[in-house]
């Protein structure tokens, strides 16, 4: 027969984890003001909050922790990453910074303008994450989700359902003047709508408008190895390529790149933002020594940055990325037996659950998925998080309720950190939730929030 994958590597070092009883995460939770942000870790039995930093490095990795060079300026360990860069995306021109977000701060500040500048510009994309699309918003820009419609159906089949709508694209770029589209950025794979990847061929369409409309193109490449593998596995003519030939693919149609190498970069903190254009490299560094730091380290200590040139590598090996986006499947695969919807088909970092179909009678003024996401933590000690209202935010224009097309629940996946079998407890948990949804009828209500991001620190309280 044919052999199954298996997790191509074994365990040195383990951090136990605790379960609780319900009566402690009832009142843990209401403490935490039903945010899940709030808990301590150690209420949480299995933290599927993020793949963030969270996952697990390498004996590689922890000794390039050792060999770290925290010079301030040209650090051996800076070069190290450098070479990285360039070997796996063919940048020659970056700057570090403490994570992606910083990266994203640094990049619009060059592209976009400060203050206000960005008042009647339009940032094009495919569902901007909500750092990317605070950042923009913060500057008076907008942004312009072009993401193909059928990534807003959770149970319609798409290979590629983070891909752009060319023609949507196209129609953004026909109707504003040049200087209105400071940048357009691609998301791979495209976190908002499901960890849901972006085809090779797709990523050349949005390139090609782009270049004609003479408008720069930025990946956000938080998952890039991710997105390589599906391109490997699901793109006809890819089978055969490896994984690092197929990245190069990708990025040589891009004009630069945002980096939070807390995913795919398998460290616990980390960016950077990369270029082609040495001019803009120099606009931008200016920027990345007012908020990050010198050229040379831009927040991060040299041994983080010793360990993300190892885990830039690491990241696009064909078994780790088996087993990884195996593992996430096989989660997808064990909540689809016990009839729980989710975003098909499985992605890259994440299951992603339906939470209007597992609770169909919870209004959606009262937070769907955030209600879903309390009562998996109620029933099981797992935390998720809410891809929904809360997330959304107000609109900045009318401070109205913005309804996403989708309330989610998702559960994110730390590379190398769990097991199968807590995969099975946590599909076990959730099924458990789906048995008794339908006396959960009511959610939460507001009682505190911020003007921007609240999802991070909003203070609810039951409807009832
Ligand atoms: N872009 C994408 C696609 C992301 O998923 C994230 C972070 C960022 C940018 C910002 O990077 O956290 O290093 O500042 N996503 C995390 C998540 C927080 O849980 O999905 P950061």
């Amino acid at each position: 027969m044919e052999l199954p994958w298996a997790e191509p590597y074994r365990m040195k070092t383990i951090e136990p984890i605790r379960r609780s009883t319900r009566e402690d995460r009832a009142a843990w939770i209401r403490e935490a003001k039903y945010n899940l942000f709030n808990l301590r870790s150690e209420q949480v039995y299995i933290d599927l909050l993020t793949d963030s930093g969270t996952g697990a490095m390498s004996s590689a990795q922890w000794a390039e922790m050792m060999l770290g060079d925290e010079s301030y300026a040209g650090a051996s360990s800076y070069y190290k990453l450098k070479d990285s860069i360039e070997e796996v995306f063919g940048f020659t021109s970056f700057l570090p910074c403490h994570q992606g977000r910083a990266a994203e701060n640094v990049l619009f500040s060059a592209l976009i303008g400060v203050g206000d500048a960005g008042a009647g510009k339009v940032v094009p994309g495919n569902s901007h994450f909500d750092t990317t699309k605070g950042h923009i918003e913060f500057r008076k820009a907008r942004t312009i989700d072009c993401t193909i419609a059928e990534a807003f159906d959770t149970q319609a089949d798409h290979p590629f359902k983070g891909n752009v709508d060319l023609g949507k694209l196209k129609a953004v770029l026909e109707s504003h003047p040049r200087e209105a589209v400071p940048v357009c950025i691609l998301t791979i794979t495209c976190n908002s709508s499901g960890g849901q990847p972006v085809s090779m061929e797709n990523i050349e369409g949005v390139s090609a408008l782009c270049r004609t409309h003479g408008v720069p193109l930025f990946f956000d490449s938080a998952r890039f190895a991710e997105n390589a593998y599906f391109i490997k596995t699901r793109e006809r003519g890819y089978a055969d390529k490896d994984v690092r030939s197929i990245v190069r693919e990708m990025f040589s149609y891009a004009d630069g790149m945002t980096m939070s190498s807390k995913k795919d970069g398998i460290v616990n903190i980390g960016g950077f933002v990369a270029f082609r254009d040495e001019a803009l490299w120099q606009k931008a560094s200016t920027f990345n020594i007012m908020f990050e730091g010198f050229n040379t380290y831009g927040g991060m200590a040299g041994r983080d940055m010793g360990a993300l040139s190892v885990g830039l590598k690491e990241a696009c090996e064909l078994d780790y990325l088996e087993s990884r986006v195996g593992q996430v499947a096989y989660l997808g695969g064990l909540l689809t037996e016990y009839g729980i919807a989710v975003q098909r088909p499985y992605g890259g970092h994440a299951i992603f659950v339906d939470a209007r179909r597992l609770l169909p009678t919870v209004p959606k003024e009262e937070f769907i998925a955030q209600t879903l996401g309390i009562e998996l933590y109620l029933e099981a000690g797992v935390r998720g998080i809410e891809i929904g209202t809360l997330l959304a935010d107000r609109d900045p224009d009318t401070g109205e309720e913005r309804y996403p097309a989708l309330e989610l629940l998702r559960l994110a996946i730390p590379r190398r950190t769990y097991t199968n079998d807590h995969m099975k407890y946590i599909a076990a948990g959730l099924a458990n939730v789906k048995e008794r949804a339908a006396s959960i009828r009511r959610g939460y209500r507001i009682v505190r929030e911020a003007p921007i991001m609240r999802h991070f620190t909003v203070e609810l309280t039951p409807a009832e």
